[in-house]
Parts: structure tokens; C-alpha cells; sequence
């Protein structure tokens, strides 16, 4: 379980402000999305939690069960429990897809002990657990022996990262635009596995541009509307399909108004 806190945060990248006093908080069991315009900084906001070293935090705080994790590298933050799907997933020649899978899960099982998760002791153990979530996702096994991402195309890139997010059962998943480059079937089975891996206790922000996804969930607590570098306004599902029939601008003309 994992409290996530966002507060006041003024990003640069190369000198240029791009966030602008970002609010959110969010509990365990919750599930968030975020919706904006091209360009207004929801990918920033995505790499600052995780920690890329070209995003600076010039003012604010990021904070996991009330501590900040500003001083943090990537990897320790993934430790945390935070986890990110991308937008563009990086092909990663040489690195196996199982054996990173595998990699990944022991380091970060390693650091959360004590959260009640499997231990995997062969590779046997762990392959069948692989293969369950595969099917969540609707890839073949045979990617499981491929190098990460290398040659997979746009909507293979994106299941697999949402593998991943199976796979490694983070406590706050954050997913960036999880369906763009999906067809139509994907999107379903993509928003299924999502809300299957949510469970209980741990909390997962969506980016999207689309209402389809959302839709497909078992559940969506909050929507956020991101515009110029901040959350500008926040409601329940349905202001999912406002925005998708009415854009943005009806919100980007009003004042922000945050939780
Ligand atoms: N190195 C850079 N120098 C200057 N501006 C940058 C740099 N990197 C990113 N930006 C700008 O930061 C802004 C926010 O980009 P970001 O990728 O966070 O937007 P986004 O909301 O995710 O958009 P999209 O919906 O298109 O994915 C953009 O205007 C982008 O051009
Ligand atoms: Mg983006």
C-alpha cells in the first residue's frame, strides 16, 4: 500500500518551465486518469516521478507514505514500488524480454519484502508465472525469448509494457498512453488486464487521449484535466466523456481547481 503525493511541483527541462505547480494525491485501490492536450506535460510529469535526470525539480515535492523521493535515483524509486509504462518504449537489443522480466521482479521482491509476493525459486516456476500474465496481455510466448521491444511493433511495445506492469505488480503504476497504437480488440483486453492487475491495494494513473480505454475498466475514481503544466480540473468518469465530445477548451478558459 502506497500513499502518493504530488505537491506544488515546478519542473524545467533545459531551462524551460514545463510544469507549473502540479496537485494530485492518491490512495491505494485507486485508479486515475489523466487527459490533456498535446504538449502540456503529462509525459514530464511521468519521467519527473520516475526520476529522469534531465527533468528538474526547481520547486515542490513528490512524496511516498510521506516521504519525499526527490533525492532518489530511478531504480530506487522503482524499488518504492513506482513503476512507468511509456509512451515510446526504447528497443533494448542484447537484454532478453524473460530475463529482464525475471531480473526486474527478484530486485524488486527483494526490496518490498514482507508485501506477501511469490517467490519464484527456478526459472521453471517463474516461466509458468510469465506465461499467465501473457495471456492477460494477448501475446505469444515467443516474445518472452526475444530481445526487450526490439522489432515489436507499436501495439506488440505497448501490451508489453503493460506485461511488465503484470508482471512486476508494482504498488503505483503509471501508465503513459497505454493504447495509443492499439486496434480496436487490444484496447479491451488492455484495459481488462489493467484492471486486473490494479487490485486491492495498489494505485494506477492512466494517460490518454481516448474515453475508450477508460471505459473498458472495471472502475475510474478521478479524471484529471492536465493543461499548460498543471491539473486544471478534476471529476468522476463521466467528465471523461465531456472531454471527449467537448475538448478541452471549456476547461483551459477556467481557473484551476485541485484537490
Ligand atoms: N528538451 C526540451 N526542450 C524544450 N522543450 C521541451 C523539451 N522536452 C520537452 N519539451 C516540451 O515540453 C512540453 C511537454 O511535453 P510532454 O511530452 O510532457 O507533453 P505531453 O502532455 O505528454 O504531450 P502528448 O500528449 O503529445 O504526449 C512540450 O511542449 C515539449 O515540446
Ligand atoms: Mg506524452
Amino acid at each position: 500500500m502506497a500513499v502518493l503525493e504530488i505537491k506544488d511541483l515546478h519542473v524545467t527541462r533545459e531551462g524551460k518551465e514545463i510544469l507549473k505547480g502540479v496537485n494530485l494525491k492518491t490512495g491505494p485501490g485507486e485508479i486515475h486518469a489523466i487527459m490533456g492536450p498535446n504538449g502540456s506535460g503529462k509525459s514530464t510529469l511521468a519521467y519527473t516521478l520516475l526520476g529522469h535526470p534531465k527533468y528538474k525539480v526547481t520547486q515542490g515535492d513528490i512524496l511516498i507514505d510521506g516521504e519525499s523521493i526527490l533525492g532518489l535515483k530511478a531504480d530506487e524509486r522503482a524499488k518504492k514500488g513506482l513503476f512507468l509504462g511509456f509512451q515510446y518504449p526504447t528497443e533494448v537489443s542484447g537484454v532478453g524480454f524473460s530475463h529482464f522480466l525475471r531480473t526486474a521482479y527478484n530486485s524488486l521482491s527483494k526490496a518490498l519484502e514482507g508485501d506477501e509476493r511469490e517467490v519464484f525459486i527456478t526459472v521453471r516456476e517463474f516461466q509458468k508465472y510469465l506465461k499467465e500474465n501473457l495471456a492477460k496481455v494477448g501475446l505469444k510466448e515467443e516474445f518472452l525469448s526475444r530481445y526487450l521491444n526490439e522489432g515489436f511493433s507499436g501495439g506488440e511495445k505497448k501490451r508489453a509494457e503493460v506485461l511488465q506492469m503484470a508482471v512486476l505488480r508494482p504498488k503505483i503504476a503509471i501508465l503513459d498512453e497505454p493504447d495509443s497504437g492499439l486496434d480496436i480488440d487490444a484496447i479491451q483486453s488492455v484495459a481488462k488486464a489493467i484492471s486486473q492487475v490494479s487490485g486491492k491495494n495498489a494505485t494506477t494513473i492512466i494517460i490518454t487521449h481516448y474515453a475508450r480505454i477508460l471505459k473498458y475498466l472495471d472502475k475510474l475514481d478521478f479524471v484529471h484535466v492536465f493543461a499548460d503544466g498543471k491539473i486544471m480540473k478534476t471529476g468522476d468518469a463521466t467528465l471523461a466523456d465531456k472531454l471527449e465530445k467537448e475538448g478541452y477548451e471549456w476547461v483551459t478558459k477556467q481557473k484551476p481547481n485541485q484537490i
